[in-house]
């Protein structure tokens, strides 16, 4: 509803950059929480408009979630550590922050009387599957910390009664954000491409679905308005952007002119998942409107333009900025 005020944590990050400037551009008030890990460089553009108020803080202070659902009408939970190398390097701050934060937001919204909370999860929840279509109740087999905590925050979340808990199962998401990242497999790929012609795979044949970032953001919004919603696991993307990850590569090489694909053998990421999105769409219509070819494009575009001067810098890797950054050395 307009005049809404709506939470967004992690609204500085690569999907919260875009959330936040759709969510004013539709009229809402945004409060954002976020310790601006990899800084706050994704707000430039919104960051005077007078519906946005910005606050930085942690997801795991009780007290920095006390100001920030203070008035809310609900919140949209993206602040994580987002990527199975990141958690890895980190397994206690990732049981905090992907976690417990999310018990702590529950007894937040409680004392607020805060009722829906929009939950970011992953449909890496599903690990290593195989090759049929999953749904929504299919067996789960996460493979990494990082999945386990998304599945550890969405069961919390669905056994609570005050809260109107959605879940949103993201596919792999890709395309240009003002906060970007570069370690994500379509960005990679096209990234590597571009600037040096080649674009290495392992385990091509393994399945992952695709969703462009800003086809994210509104599924959040959409998830948010959604009174049909509340209580509900959604798998979010679009059934014809499953591939395998030889296909992504096969569709970078036909955009990148030039560009050779180097097929490698031996121990890599087990992850394989097909994934239906029957049930968003029947629920509120959700559709992806944009498609990895589209994200190649952008990317490339970016690229080009000169404006990222070197795609392996930290800033555009979690687990690269994590490592190398002072402030995360000593959390391990
Ligand atoms: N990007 C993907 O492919 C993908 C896929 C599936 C699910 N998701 C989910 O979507 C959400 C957003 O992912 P993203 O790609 O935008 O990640 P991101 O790393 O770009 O952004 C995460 C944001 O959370 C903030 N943050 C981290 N720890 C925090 C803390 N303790 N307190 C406050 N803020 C904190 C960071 O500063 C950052 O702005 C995550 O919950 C992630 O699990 C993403």
């Amino acid at each position: 509803m307009m005049g809404d005020i709506i939470l967004v944590t992690g609204g500085a990050g690569f999907v919260g950059s875009h959330l936040t400037r759709k969510l004013l551009d539709r009229g809402y008030s945004v409060r954002l929480l976020d310790s601006f890990v990899y800084g706050d460089g994704g707000l430039a553009a919104v960051r005077d408009n007078p519906r946005l108020e910005i606050i930085e803080g942690d997801i795991c202070s009780r007290g920095d979630l006390g100001a920030a659902l203070d008035g809310a009408s609900g919140v949209i939970a993206l602040a994580a550590l987002v990527g199975d190398p990141a958690c890895e390097l980190y397994p206690q701050k990732t049981m905090q922050i992907n976690y417990e934060s999310t018990r702590d937001t529950v007894a937040v919204c409680k004392e607020f009387g805060v009722q829906r909370v929009v939950f970011a999860s992953s449909c890496s929840v599903y690990g290593a599957n195989g090759d049929n279509f999953l749904y929504e109740d299919s067996r789960q087999n996460p493979v990494s910390l990082y999945a386990r905590t998304r599945i550890m925050s969405e069961d919390y979340l669905l056994g609570q009664d005050d809260v109107e808990a959605v879940i949103l199962r993201l596919s792999t998401v890709c395309g240009v954000s003002p906060r970007m990242r570069f370690d994500l497999m379509v960005n990679t790929m096209t990234a590597c491409a571009v600037t040096e012609g080649k674009v290495r795979v392992q385990g091509a044949d393994q399945w992952r679905p695709h969703l462009h970032v800003q086809d994210a953001a509104e599924a959040f919004i959409a998830a948010y308005e959604s009174p049909a919603a509340a209580g509900g696991v959604f798998n979010v993307g679009t059934d014809e952007e499953n591939f395998t990850i030889g296909e992504v590569a096969e569709k970078v090489a036909a955009q990148v002119s030039g560009t050779v694909v180097e097929y490698g053998q031996g121990d890599f990421d087990k992850r394989s998942y097909r994934v239906s999105f029957e049930k968003i769409r029947n629920a509120f219509g959700f559709r992806g409107q944009r498609t990895v070819d589209d994200a190649i494009t952008e990317v490339h575009g970016l690229l080009r333009s000169g404006s990222v001067s070197d795609f392996r810098g930290d800033l555009y890797n979690n687990a690269k900025w994590l490592s190398n950054n002072d402030r995360w050395r000593g959390a391990a």
